[in-house]
């Protein structure tokens, strides 16, 4: 039985899961007159452009004293417009990060020290410490808050490094998928701290979550608890935090929130959507999930990434990174050619990557590796298909070996990974059907469902773990992303899937593993009646040529 505080939890999951003879509760039809804005904003608040705007001010030195231009960078290779699709009427942008029904509830917030330019700009002048938002159709920040730069620096032990806040706007997600919305926040988060993760390590720096921050602290630093700029405005929760520096540091948290409560705050939330429909059991699940903070020690290995300028090497070759270009080009496939197939060795190097260690991303993270994968091989070269387990934890081993109720072959398939066959033969129908009978589950090289280890997790952490085991799903999904692109293929996430029908299919019983996102990687087949435009307008290769 699990303790009290952890009931509303199993409740939240277990009413939203998908059966096959019934989804877990939404509106049904979409209201299309109260599709929510993809954009937040907050009127009255000054605009800073970001690098590499054209128009942003020029970079004195690109390391210190902090400028904007590492922010820049790192945002607008995470979170950033990555471009915009268009069919006939309908336009639509896509971003750096994936989300569920690409609505993005994740919003950022950035918190910095005087952000330094070049040219008399009008922040330089009054070397203030700021809390922005971070207005990714623009690429700018938005001023919500000046403090005093003394109380910044005393704060932190170095003043060049930044904080990102990630939110999550529940409303934008509940739009279309009612009550399971909550999930896809959570997943949406996990992407978003891999994509800031990966393009921090891009540009040389590391980024951490912050695991003492308490949900109320991340409220306070982004000023989501301040009810008179969100008047008729959709609320947002708060997610985590995460430093980004040079070097490992320690950010002192009363000290800065001191500050920022004094600080001088400006703007009003917009209002995303006329009308609304109260998810109560959203509400509920939130409240139930709030993080209080926690101490964690001994704190994570940290990676030894050699510091790199930021500005002057576009694509650094970190070894084991992607590229800017590479996390540019990320996309969702929507449907897969189902011939085609891929090598083993790209195949093991894509499973070897979503294995835990000290690199980015995962050295983002405070936990140890908690969610392992179900994989569907269908077509990879020298691979019996099958069905086979990759236990991210091989400490997990044993335990999931006893949970799967089924007498499967535990086959070792691979010299250096814990992957194992459990049941060789065609399961394309099978993924294709458990994965709300979408196609492209059965028509890649192969998909997985990644089964997380639930109650001994909750039992640990506590009911505000649900999330962290999402965004573990999430990054673990971020990571595949990018691997699929770089080995010039294409994935997609899949948070649509018969969640109680999978666990049957492993045997698994209670809540002891529980499958929370699913994944897919194939060749893609385009859409060719789509036309594709950059995120941005200053990035067109005209307005490019006339900058040079
Ligand atoms: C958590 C999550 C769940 C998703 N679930 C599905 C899904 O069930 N089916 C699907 O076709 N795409 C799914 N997607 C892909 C999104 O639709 C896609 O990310 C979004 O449209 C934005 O497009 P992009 O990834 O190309 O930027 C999912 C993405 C995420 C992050």
């Amino acid at each position: 039985m699990p303790s009290s505080d952890l009931a509303p939890v199993y409740r939240y999951h277990d009413g939203t899961k998908h059966h096959f003879h019934r989804f877990a509760r939404s509106a049904g039809a979409l209201d299309w007159a109260s599709q929510p804005n993809p954009f937040r904003s907050f009127e009255a608040a000054p605009d800073v452009a970001l690098y590499p705007r054209p128009d942003a001010p020029a970079i004195k030195d690109a390391r210190t004293p902090l400028t904007a231009a590492p922010i820049g960078d790192v945002l607008r290779h995470s979170l950033g417009l990555s471009a915009w699709k268009q069919f006939r009427e309908s336009r639509w942008s896509l971003r750096v990060n994936p989300s569920s029904g690409n609505l993005h509830p994740t919003e950022a917030y950035v918190v910095a020290g005087p952000l330094t330019v070049d040219g008399g700009a009008r922040l330089s002048a009054e070397r203030a410490a700021g809390v922005y938002h971070y207005a990714a159709d623009r690429h700018a920040l938005e001023r919500r808050a000046a403090f005093d730069a003394a109380a910044w620096s005393g704060a932190v032990a170095d003043p060049a490094i930044w904080l990102v806040a990630l939110t999550s706007i529940h409303w934008r997600e509940a739009w279309k998928y009612g009550e399971r919305a909550f999930r896809y926040c959570q997943h949406d988060m996990g992407h978003a701290v891999a994509a800031v993760r990966i393009a921090a390590a891009m540009a040389g720096w590391r980024a951490r979550i912050l695991p003492d921050w308490s949900h109320r602290d991340i409220a306070s630093l982004t000023g989501l608890d301040r009810d008179e700029d969100f008047v008729d405005a959709e609320r947002e929760e708060p997610g985590t935090v995460l430093v980004v520096s040079r070097e490992p540091v320690v950010v002192s948290r009363e000290l800065l929130l001191a500050a920022v409560r004094e600080g001088q705050w400006c703007g009003h939330a917009n209002q995303l959507s006329d009308d609304h429909v109260q998810w109560t059991v959203i509400d509920e699940i939130a409240e139930a999930t709030r993080d209080g903070g926690r101490s964690v020690s001994p704190s994570p290995p940290i990676s030894p990434i050699p510091p790199i300028s930021p500005i002057q090497l576009p694509n650094p070759p970190i070894t084991q990174l992607p590229d800017r270009a590479l996390v540019l080009q990320r996309r969702s496939a929507v449907s897969f050619d189902p011939r085609s197939s891929i090598d083993a060795s790209s195949f093991f190097a894509m499973l070897s990557r979503v294995m835990p260690g000290d690199l980015p991303p995962w050295d983002a993270l405070w936990w140890k590796a908690r969610v392992h994968l179900a994989l569907f091989v269908h077509r990879v070269n020298g691979i019996t298909p099958g069905l086979y387990l990759l236990a991210r934890d091989p400490a997990a081993v044993d335990r999931l070996k006893a949970a799967c109720g089924r007498a499967f072959l535990w086959e070792r398939a691979s010299e250096t990974l814990p992957l194992f066959l459990l049941a060789a033969g065609n399961c394309r129908p099978l993924a294709q059907r458990l994965s709300c009978d979408q196609d492209i589950a059965a028509d890649g090289f192969f998909s997985l469902g990644m089964i997380a280890d639930f109650d001994a997790s909750l039992e640990l952490f506590g009911p505000a773990f649900y999330r962290q085991l999402f965004w573990e799903s999430g990054v673990i999904g971020q990571v595949l992303y990018l691997e699929a692109e770089a080995a010039g293929a294409r994935g997609t996430g899949i948070g649509c899937f018969y969640d109680d029908p999978v666990h049957d299919v492993l045997g698994l019983t209670g809540h002891v593993f529980q499958s929370l996102y699913h994944f897919t990687i194939g060749m893609p087949v385009e859409d060719t009646r789509l036309t594709t435009e950059p995120g941005y307008a200053w990035e067109t290769e005209s307005t490019l040529r006339k900058q040079m």
